[in-house]
């Protein structure tokens, strides 16, 4: 996805906004540009590709720069080219923007710029931005970037300097997330705290609507209308070296390893052993009203959603809450039927993905109350909601997702707890669950423990083209998470499926050349599980079946086995799903691929 970076300050502009930019690598994204301001001149240079190829373009020119912008680019509208990337400028080349987001009124603006003697030179939504800012400008930059927010209708995070303003850097939001980060004789915009972390851990969150005008030893931040608006600044808690990858190969498998600490972080404080009970702080303030709830609707995209999945089967079982799983795309353009007695949960790992913000919106516009499970501390999901539990998994940068899976299960099996608890969870059972949960980390840890074994079943199964993941139950969820992580990172077509369903069609595609990894821990759906099974082999297929320890039964149908330590039925997707990700990981290894940054993906979702 997107990201910016803009610098004014006293360091060398173009290093410092090339190191900035680079720590957004892990975004996602397929061009890049810069643009200074040296000796009265905007000095611009984009490359497609990697950054890599920006600073090849830029080897031996010595720029300094005295403020500068820079831009990492996912296409959207136009293919990834030279021209395409940003910075955009403004015909005379006197003022250059960068934009995160979609401009949905670029045609009609375009043609009406064009009009006007404008000339473009890319296929963008975002250029219509530079033109219009052109038209605006008369001396002072924030009053034509005002005007030009007037005009452009869709989303945006902007930053824009201008060859006359050399001591500013204008950034305005709306709908994509901008952060000032605030440094002693220097500032920065930036569309992510980890470009910044490196310089300065003092954030301010722009929201949307809001414009702020930048200077080296400065900022102020206004409303559109340029009323003052007031902002806070808060101290981000991830370290750099938090955001690197600690001795692995790969951020993806930093992040699998980190799983048993990602469990005790996000039940820190939070578990009343002896009351069977939990305390989730960021529902106290709404606490009276989830009493209240008739009904929980889980919004969330991609992995989040098979997490929430599992919180559907969770809440029912043991809140005893109708609860259902929304994709959070198709929620945005249904009529759900929800009132104030409908808690609307929305799961997100980065806090932005722009499908699950407006399912939240949609949500709060019909009355329900909204609540997030969200990693990103401040993100705008976060923000929005009314209340919500943060994840506390530390960032996660392998575009895969792993540890925010398991954190947010982790935060499903709490929240289900405390809605239990206010319902009629009795003690002993809730006792149990919290009980269970201080277990997982030291269990999860002995899961890891085989990773070089699975290491070896991946390389087994490199080869095969097609796999079917099977789950029953709680383990449904997981069937189609494994399928997901070998899809994204491996390029293998797989297909989740519940055990059950396989019969009604899919079994048609089982042979020899088409592998089956079945979830079929011993638990009360596993008799079932285990005739679904026996159906695969009797079309041939290769089975792996991840079981429960001392389940000695399933080593008659499996080629293959791997073994999880037993857990409470609801709890058993923490400690599955960790062969899931490493085996689609050794699978990718072995195919000599981009583990963490496949091909067509990016990080964080923030368009529709
Ligand atoms: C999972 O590996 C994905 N990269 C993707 O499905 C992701 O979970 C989804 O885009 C939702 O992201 P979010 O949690 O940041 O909202």
């Amino acid at each position: 996805m997107c990201g910016i970076v803009g610098y004014i300050g006293k360091k060398n502009v173009e290093n410092t906004l090339l190191e900035s930019l680079k720590r957004l690598e892990y975004r996602g994204y397929d061009s890049a540009g810069i643009a200074l301001v040296e000796d009265k001149k905007i000095i611009s240079e984009k490359a497609v590709g990697k950054i890599i190829n920006l600073e090849k373009n830029l080897e031996n020119k010595e720029y300094t720069g005295e403020v500068g912008i820079s831009h990492t680019r996912w296409a959207t509208h136009g293919k990834p080219t030279r021209e395409n990337a940003h910075p955009h400028l403004s015909c005379d080349g006197n003022i250059a923007i960068v934009h995160n987001g979609i401009i949905e009124n670029y045609q009609s603006l375009r043609e009406d710029l064009k009009k006007k003697g404008h000339k473009f030179v890319s296929e963008t939504d975002s250029e219509v931005i530079a033109h219009l800012i052109e038209e605006f400008y008369k001396c002072d930059l924030k009053a034509a970037v005002l005007k030009t927010l007037k005009c452009v209708e869709g989303t945006y995070g902007i930053a824009v300097i201008s060859k006359d303003n050399p001591e500013e850097i204008i950034a305005a939001r709306k709908g994509s997330p901008l952060i000032l980060g605030v440094g002693d004789g220097e500032n920065f915009v930036a569309s992510d705290v980890s470009a910044i972390l490196g310089h300065t851990k003092q954030v301010v969150y722009l929201n949307d609507g809001e414009v702020a005008r930048v200077t080296k030893d400065n900022f102020e931040i206004t409303n559109t209308d340029n009323q003052k608006v007031k902002c806070e600044i808060n101290q981000v808690e991830w370290s750099l070296e938090e955001s690197q990858k600690s001795g692995h190969e790969h951020f993806m498998m930093k992040e699998i390893m980190e799983q048993p600490e990602v469990i005790i972080n996000s039940t820190r404080g939070r578990l009343i052993i002896e009351d069977g009970d939990v305390k989730l702080g960021g529902l106290e303030s709404v606490k009276d009203e989830l009493r209240k709830i008739e009904r929980i609707i889980i919004v969330a995209c991609g992995t989040a959603r098979f997490a929430g999945m599992v919180g559907e089967y969770m809440f029912e079982e043991y809140a005893e809450i109708p609860a259902e799983v929304e994709y959070a795309s198709e929620f945005r353009y249904r009529k759900p039927i929800i009132n104030e007695r409908t808690a609307v949960i929305a799961i997100s790992q980065s806090g932005e993905t722009a499908d699950t913000l407006a399912a939240i919106r949609e949500a709060k516009r019909k009355g329900a109350i909204t609540l997030g499970i969200v990693n990103a501390v401040g993100s705008t999901i976060a923000r929005e909601t009314d209340a919500g539990v943060y994840n506390h998994a530390g960032p996660e940068i392998a575009v895969a997702s792993t540890k925010a899976f398991t954190s947010q299960i982790t935060v499903l099996a709490l929240m289900t707890v405390m809605f239990g608890r206010e319902r009629k969870m009795s003690l002993v059972t809730g006792k149990r669950i919290v009980e269970e949960i201080s277990e997982l980390p030291k269990k999860v840890e002995k899961v890891l423990k085989q990773k070089d074994q699975i290491k070896k079943l991946a390389e087994k199964y490199a080869k095969y083209d097609n796999f079917m993941y099977l789950g029953r139950k709680y383990c449904f969820p997981l069937a189609e998470e494994g399928a997901l992580k070998l899809k994204e990172i491996s390029y293998v077509n797989a297909v989740g499926l519940a055990s059950g369903e396989m019969k009604h069609g899919s079994i048609a595609l089982i042979d020899k050349n088409f592998p089956v990894f079945a979830i079929a821990p011993k638990d009360s759906v596993y008799e079932k599980g285990i005739s679904n099974i026996e159906e695969t082999k009797a079309r041939n297929g290769k089975i792996i079946i991840l079981t429960t320890e001392g389940n000695k039964d399933v080593e008659r149908l499996a080629d293959d086995c791997i073994y999880i330590p037993k857990t409470l039925e609801m709890l058993t997707p923490i400690l599955a799903v960790a062969p899931l990700q490493l085996f689609a990981y050794y699978v990718s290894l072995s195919k000599g691929l981009d583990v963490d940054k496949p091909r067509n993906l990016a990080k964080s979702v923030t368009v529709e």
